[in-house]
């Protein structure tokens, strides 16, 4: 396999682009993907193809990110977290093009960010919808399909369009009777 050293001591493949230096040791950026200069990303952390990693996102310690997934300006993601294959966070709530003449007061500054925290350890699973802003707790578990609209509550298991609490989880993802205390 082709690949070039351009994080310490880990790696990205010749196809992808790495701007920033904000990069931790032993994190590994595969085929196609783009981390652009102003997006920060731990140590010990594996992004898949085809993602993109935009200006003012941030990832955590030993997060995996599998392939098309895009990471926002506004997305803050907690360590060991999982993001499954496509899922999609959105960053503004009611957007319009901001070429259109009719928002350009909007576009401005950032009061268009709608920021989403991924609290340590959750999973997201493939294909979910994340729709800031919104928090998701420590190690929660969103299914996959999921469209979020709400906050999701530290270990607890939701499904479905809109989200649904359907049971909690435990920090190795297993189903269990109740929220831990
Ligand atoms: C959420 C999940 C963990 C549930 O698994 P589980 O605990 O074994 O639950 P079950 O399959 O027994 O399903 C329990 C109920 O939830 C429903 N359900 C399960 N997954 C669902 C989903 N993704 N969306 C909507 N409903 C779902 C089932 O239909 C079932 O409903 P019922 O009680 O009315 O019959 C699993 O389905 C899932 O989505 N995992 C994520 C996989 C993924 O994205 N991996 C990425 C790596 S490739």
């Amino acid at each position: 396999m082709k690949q070039k050293a351009s994080t310490p001591s880990g790696f990205a493949h010749a196809t992808a682009i790495v701007e920033t230096k904000q990069i931790g040791a032993q994190t590994r950026v595969w085929a196609f993907s783009h981390v652009q200069p102003e997006a920060s990303i731990g140590s010990h952390c594996n992004i898949g193809e085809n993602c993109f990693i935009e200006n003012g996102a941030a990832i955590g310690d030993r997060v995996t990110i599998k392939n098309g997934v895009c990471i926002w300006k506004g997305v803050v993601v907690g360590n060991n977290v999982f993001i499954g294959p496509n899922a999609t966070f959105t960053n503004d709530h009611r957007p319009r093009s901001p070429r259109s003449p009719h928002v350009e007061n909007k576009y401005r500054d950032d009061a268009w960010l709608t920021p989403i925290l991924l609290g340590e350890g959750c999973t997201v699973g493939a294909n979910a919808t994340i729709i800031g802003p919104v928090v998701l707790g420590r190690f929660c578990f969103v299914a996959a399909g999921c469209v979020v609209i709400r906050n999701v509550e530290e270990f607890e298991l939701v499904a479905g369009n809109p989200c649904r609490r359907i049971g909690w989880v435990n920090e190795q993802g297993e189903r269990i009777e109740r929220q831990p205390q």
